[in-house]
């Protein structure tokens, strides 16, 4: 008789595990996300735990733990290594998260082409190795410490980096790879657990650092789902749009730095190009100044980021009047939208608002509040405010405008793009002294904001 298979099931959307099927996920409330996953077999588990070597396994005191040893290795981008926190650490697991064509494999191959000194193990379940080659010759650089492995089962992998003893390992992708002693697909949620599991133990033990490439799903979702973030170190997500030319790589979790580090790069015809000045490339180009916009100073990790936030208001066609944020959320713009109407007596209930982020940007930085109501308020009056005029505050309920962290370093940055004037909470303590060259208006609430900018 066939012993019966055990199954639990995954929400795609958290990671939540439930013993029974379940239409709705009772931790985060989406619908329809269960998938069903066959429990381990137990021998195989201990088969497992039996593999990892003989590490010495002792509690040790911190004062002993030999620190010198984690060094960090460069990767020969200087602004990805800024995400890492200054470099990949030694024994870490990287998953680098994007959706199909954003550049996530370029990204990676970029890496060991342009840093010959790393002796790389670049393992594709993707592609043959000739496709592989063609990339490269596009991308340039040295190839001659890059190793390709086409090899889709992940234990294969582990034992020819353990022969190779590589410098830096690459497995593209997650979602392609399997674990021999589990019973499902490749893509499956219990095959993407144990891959990426194994290859955490292999990191863990050899000290070799590995970069996993893992899809996103439609809904925005490292497919496979948050149960890989819970598993290795470190997160980055590419996005941005790929019609488009230009790609953002951002932290969304790093035991080893912060997260909310973002960098941009340019996909061009040899490969990704990194920008090292993005604020000049996500605000306006027009000398004038158009109706409908105006320029945020966002604070990204460490980073001021000076970008442009495009608004346009217009009579609803329907009943309901429409509301849609890209790059925004939706709930803190009608939220705004309620403080115009009830603090400052605009009428917007009766009109449709879009909203949209310069760049393909997605902005969570509070301070970003101030640029959204005046662009909203300038599509809405068609009055262009002036191209050299800079935003940073956050608005509260009751229409006051509150400070925002690191005040004197969005001034400055600011400046140095060539504002003329930033508007900022009254509020604002600011220690250092500000560039003469650009002015400080200070405002307090939103009735102000408009006397202050509109008059
Ligand atoms: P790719 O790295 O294959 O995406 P992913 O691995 O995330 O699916 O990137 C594919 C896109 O990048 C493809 O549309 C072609 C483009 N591209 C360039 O524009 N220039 C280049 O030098 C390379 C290698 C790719
Ligand atoms: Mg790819």
């Amino acid at each position: 008789m066939a012993t019966k298979v055990k199954s639990v099931w995954y929400c795609t959307s958290c990671g939540n595990e439930s013993p029974k099927w379940m239409g709705r996920c009772p931790a985060c409330g989406e619908w329809n996300t269960m998938v069903e996953a066959p429990v381990e077999q137990k021998k195989d588990r201990q088969a497992s735990k039996g593999r990892t070597p003989a590490v010495e396994r002792k509690a040790q005191n911190l004062r002993d733990i030999d620190y010198s040893r984690e060094a960090r290795i460069s990767l020969g981008m200087p602004e990805v290594d800024r995400i890492l926190g200054g470099g990949m650490v030694p024994g870490s697991l990287v998953l680098i998260g994007g959706e199909p064509g954003i550049g996530k494999s370029t990204l990676s191959l970029q890496i060991p082409l342009r840093c010959p000194s790393l002796r790389t193990l670049y393992v594709t379940g993707e592609e043959s190795a000739k496709q592989v080659k063609m990339r490269a010759n596009r991308l340039g650089g040295d190839d001659s410490q890059c190793f390709i492995f086409c090899e889709t089962m992940v234990e294969n992998i582990i034992a020819e980096a353990e022969a190779m003893k590589p410098d830096l390992m690459v497995v593209d992708s997650v979602q392609t790879m399997f674990a021999d002693s589990v019973d499902s697909t490749p893509g499956s949620v219990s095959q993407i657990k144990e891959v990426a599991a194994a290859l955490l133990r292999f990191a863990k033990d050899s000290g070799v650092p590995v970069i996993l490439i893992g899809h996103i799903t439609k809904d925005g979702y490292i497919a496979g789902p948050k149960i890989l973030e819970h598993i290795v170190d470190v997160v980055l997500q590419f996005e941005g749009d790929n019609r488009g030319s230009y790609r953002i790589l951002r932290g969304i979790k790093n035991r080893f730095g912060s997260t909310s580090e973002l960098a941009v790069f340019e996909m061009t015809g040899t490969g990704l190009r990194e920008v090292e000045n993005p604020s000049e490339m996500l605000i306006p180009m027009h000398e004038q100044g158009l109706s409908g916009t105006a320029v945020a100073a966002m604070l990204d990790g460490t980073r001021p980021l000076l970008f442009e936030v495009q608004a346009l208001v217009s009579s609803a066609v329907y009943g309901t009047a429409q509301r849609s944020a890209t790059g925004f959320d939706a709930r803190r713009l009608n939220m705004l939208l309620a403080v115009l109407e009830k603090r400052a007596g605009f009428h917007l209930s009766a009109k449709d608002v879009f909203l949209n982020m310069a760049g393909g940007l997605k902005v969570s930085d509070p301070a970003c509040d101030l640029a959204v109501i005046c662009a909203v308020l300038s599509s809405n009056f068609d009055f262009a405010i002036p191209s050299d005029v800079c935003f940073a505050g956050e608005v509260g309920l009751s229409g006051e405008i509150r400070p925002v962290a690191q005040a004197d370093r969005r001034i400055g940055e600011a400046a140095r793009l060539g504002f003329k004037r930033i508007f900022i909470s009254s509020y604002t303590s600011m220690d250092e002294k500000t560039p003469a060259s650009i002015k400080v208006v200070k405002v307090a609430d939103v009735p102000a904001l408009v006397k202050a900018l509109f008059k």
